[in-house]
Parts: C-alpha cells; sequence; structure tokens
C-alpha cells in the first residue's frame, strides 16, 4: 500500500521505516527540510538502535523516502499517519497545533477520494471526532463531499527498543467504527501479525483513553515504588527486595516496579498532566494521578538531597568546593532523548548549590548541550573515566549497559572522594562498600566503606 506518514520524529520514523521494511510504499513527511535532507541521505537525527540500517536499506529498495513536500504526498498516498508532537501547554493542556496544522494541509490537497487518517499521536480524549469535524468543515469549504474516515490508533512503542515495538506489537488498537477504516488498518497491519492476531478494535475514544490509562498506569507504578522507596529508607527495609517479593504475585508481576530518580521521557509526565488537565475542565477530580505527579517531582530531588545529606553529615560546609560526575544523562538507557530528565533536575540542584559537575552520556551528549547552560562548574567529558576524573563523588543517573560492570579499582584511582550515589540500584551495596565506596541508593540505607571494611 502506498502511506504517508507524518512528523518524521521517534514514533513518526520508526512506524514509517517499519512499514516500509514490511513492504509498504512509504513516504516520510516533515516541516523541518534540514530533516528532511538528513532523512534521505540515510542519516538518521535520533538515536534508535538498528533504526539506521533499516532506513538505509528501505531508502535504497525505494519502498521509503522523505519529503516536505505535502501536495504531492496527500495526492501520491491514500492512508495519513499523523505523528506529530503533542507538547503540554503551560496550563497542563494537550497543545494540539501540531495536529491541527496537518488537518489544516492535508484539507488543502485532498479530493473527494476515500481517504484514511490514522491519528497516532497521543491525543485527548475526543480528538478524532473533532479532527474529523475539522477536515470536514474545511473541504466543503473547498466545494469538495467529504469522502474520509478518522482512526485513532495509539503508538505504544518505547525508545530504546523502539523497532522491536512495532514490528512486533503486543497489540494494535484500531478506534473506529467505519468497517472500511477497520479492514484497510488491519491490512496494514496484517504483516505485523503473522504469528496470531493482536488487533483490538474499539471506538474512537476508548482507543485515545487507552493511551493515557496505559501510561498513567505505568507512571503510578513508578511513584508507588519511589514513595515507599522513602518509607524503606526511614524504616530500614530494603526496596529491591521488596520488588521481589511483590513481583512474585502474578496479579503484581515485576514490571515498572523499580525506585530510581523520578519518570520522566516525552510521555508519562505529559500525558498525565495532559489527562487531569482534561479531566479538571471537566470537573472531575483525578487525586491519585495528582499524588503519582507530585511524588515524581520529589522523587526528582531525591538524589540531589542525597548528596546535600551526604556531605552535611560529613561535617562539609563548603559543598561548592565539591566536583560531582554525573553517568548517563538521558531519561532512560538506549535513546539520546533528554526531554523531562531527571538528570536535568539533579544538575540543576548542583549548579546552584556552586557545585561542580563532570558529565557523560553515551550517546545523549548533544541534546544535552541544548537543555544544559554551559558554564564553568560544567565539564563535557569523552567517557565515564574521564567523568570520575578528581571527582568527590559519582552520581549513576541512567543505567546504561556500559555502567554494569564498571572497573571500580580504576575509578576509586582516578576519583578524589570516595561517595558513590546510585539512583538505578544496579550495584550490591556490600561489596561496594568493600571495594571502598560510601554506597548510597535509593529505597535502602547508605552503607559506608568503613562501616563494611569493620564487618570483613
Ligand atoms: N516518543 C515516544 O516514545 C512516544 C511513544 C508513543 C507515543 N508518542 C506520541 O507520539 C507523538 C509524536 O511523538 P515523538 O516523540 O515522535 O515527537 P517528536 O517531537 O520526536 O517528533 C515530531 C515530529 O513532527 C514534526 N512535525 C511537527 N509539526 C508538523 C507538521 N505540521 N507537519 C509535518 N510534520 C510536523 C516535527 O518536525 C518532528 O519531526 C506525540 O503525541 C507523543 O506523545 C511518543
Amino acid at each position: 500500500m502506498h502511506l504517508l506518514v507524518i512528523g518524521t520524529g521517534y514514533v513518526g520514523l520508526v512506524t514509517g521505516t517499519c512499514l516500509a521494511e514490511m513492504g509498504h510504499h512509504v513516504t516520510c513527511l516533515d516541516i523541518i527540510p534540514e530533516k528532511v535532507g538528513l532523512l534521505n541521505r540515510g542519516e538518521i537525527p535520533i538515536y534508535e538502535a538498528g533504526l539506521e540500517e533499516m532506513v538505509r536499506r528501505n531508502l535504497k529498495a525505494k519502498r521509503l523516502q522523505f519529503t516536505t513536500d505535502y501536495r504531492a504526498a496527500v495526492s501520491s498516498n491514500s492512508v495519513y499517519f499523523i505523528a506529530v508532537d503533542t507538547p503540554i501547554a503551560e496550563d497542563g493542556h494537550a497543545n494540539l497545533n501540531q495536529v491541527h496544522k496537518v488537518i489544516s494541509s492535508l484539507a488543502l490537497y485532498m479530493d473527494d477520494s476515500y481517504r484514511v487518517i490514522v491519528n497516532k499521536s497521543t491525543v485527548p480524549v475526543g480528538t478524532a471526532h473533532a479532527c474529523a469535524q475539522m477536515l470536514e468543515s474545511h473541504l466543503r469549504q473547498r466545494g469538495i463531499i467529504p469522502n474520509f474516515d478518522v482512526v485513532s490508533n495509539p503508538e505504544f512503542l518505547k525508545e530504546g527498543c523502539a523497532i522491536q515495538d512495532v514490528m512486533k506489537p503486543d497489540r494494535v488498537i484500531i478506534g473506529s467504527d467505519q468497517e472500511r477504516a477497520i479492514a484497510i488498518m488491519k491490512e496494514i497491519y496484517s504483516p505485523f501479525m503473522l504469528n496470531h492476531e493482536r488487533f483490538l478494535v474499539m471506538d474512537a475514544i476508548s482507543a485515545e483513553m487507552t493511551k493515557y490509562a496505559a501510561n498513567a498506569m505505568l507512571a503510578t507504578r513508578i511513584s508507588f515504588m519511589n514513595e515507599l522507596a522513602g518509607f524503606c529508607e526511614h524504616v530500614g527495609a530494603d526496596i529491591n527486595l521488596i520488588r521481589k517479593g511483590i513481583g512474585a504475585d502474578k496479579r503484581i508481576g515485576y514490571s515498572f516496579l523499580y525506585a530510581g530518580p523520578g519518570f520522566g521521557g516525552s510521555c508519562l509526565p505529559k500525558d498525565i498532566r495532559a489527562l487531569r488537565h482534561h479531566a479538571q475542565s471537566l470537573d472531575y477530580p483525578m487525586p491519585l494521578l495528582e499524588a503519582v505527579e507530585t511524588v515524581n517531582v520529589r522523587q526528582k530531588q531525591v538524589m540531589g538531597n542525597k548528596i546535600f545529606e551526604y556531605y552535611r553529615e560529613e561535617g562539609v560546609d563548603r559543598i561548592s568546593e565539591k566536583t560531582v560526575a554525573i553517568l548517563g544523562l538521558a531519561f532512560k538507557p538506549d535513546t539520546d532523548d533528554m526531554r523531562e530528565a531527571p538528570s536535568l533536575v539533579l544538575i540543576r540542584q548542583l549548579l546552584q548549590a556552586g557545585v561542580n559537575v563532570r558529565l557523560y552520556d553515551p550517546v545523549a551528549m548533544d541534546n544535552a548541550k541544548k537543555l544544559i547552560v554551559d558554564s564553568t562548574q560544567v565539564t563535557w567529558c569523552q567517557n565515564e573515566l574521564d567523568a570520575v576524573d578528581g571527582a568527590d563523588a559519582i552520581v549513576l543517573i541512567t543505567e546504561w549497559k556500559q555502567f554494569r560492570f564498571l572497573d571500580f579499582a580504576l575509578l576509586r584511582e582516578k576519583m578524589k572522594g570516595n561517595a558513590f550515589f546510585d539512583g538505578r540500584n544496579q550495584y550490591n551495596a556490600i561489596e561496594m562498600a568493600k571495594k571502598g565506596f560510601d554506597y548510597i541508593s535509593i529505597g535502602k540505607a547508605p552503607v559506608l566503606a568503613q562501616a563494611a571494611n569493620r564487618v570483613i
């Protein structure tokens, strides 16, 4: 089939490329000419494992092309996927400006041939219906009899394993009550369903709501564990053991139960806020989700507060003389996405306190540089060893695989101090203390080097 994907960000680019990989002829459209130029040369503006090769392969096979030309793209394709950004506005509502611009652009060039408009962007409940009305009114103004359906098809891919998620989706939700549109959607996705069918067909409103419900559930699990983690620290329990203890219950399961420095990224924080705002506008408060957000805001400060507390207890009154190495800046491993990353809150806290920071991330350095104001306090480092050089403390914020087996003896040698703040509970506390670190993690009492050596 000939498909148009509008927006070439994390969702549009991966979706478009995977659709081409399955044999469809895909045009990906974006309004940024530089990005489109890069993509047509097979260069990828985002980090996503395996994507570059797949884009190049499909460009070469002429199943994939990139353009800024709405007119040509609209007339030569019959199904239009919308995958543009829907950021949060100041007051918390989902900003649909880009979605509306897409509808206006489509309306300029559509004729009376049947078309399916598929919305993959995360949008408030009711948007498919509103877009259909808007498109119909634009077309009528041009004297064209509307002949289209709008389908909600929310996207559930995870950055970092996006290709796998699109190629082998847990489910494909088709939000429509129009048989013709549903049949076309099934045909498009059938190559992804050879094993067994995973279509869930429902009305558009429920489809839109399902996306928010999924993200709200995931965020709730994280905030729940983070809230418990703080309590564990007060009473001497270990959150890692609690996770195993409750995860073994099949009704609960192990996923998304890790305590950490708070959730970030382009989806969870924004979608919770947008859902709450929508509910508020209907005079329906959502106190549970409000608490999820409040816990997350507090949690993003936790690593910074642990650092301040550690040095206070050490009797250090001039924290501004300290240097802290931060390992990992992206909001999670395997992506270069820095949107709402917990590292940003920590860095802000440290810089405000006058602390020097040495920063390293395997792939997110360029994006981080756009968000962190350069100053004499900030040093951008080449690798983890460079980052810890002369540092008083290390903070692990993003659990990249390459940080799992660090050469701790060498780290200790290069460091000035011996504090290790583990924001992802990656290491064994006693082992770390035996290696000479004061080891402070989340949801568990700190283990200091001296104490461990006494035990030995
Ligand atoms: N990133 C994720 O992990 C993820 C997962 C599921 C759902 N989503 C949702 O998918 C949507 C897209 O997210 P993203 O992370 O890919 O966004 P993004 O910001 O990475 O990319 C959006 C792209 O759309 C382009 N664009 C904006 N307006 C346009 C227009 N009028 N015409 C053509 N192109 C236009 C932008 O230039 C940009 O390249 C959002 O609603 C997001 O909430 C994202």
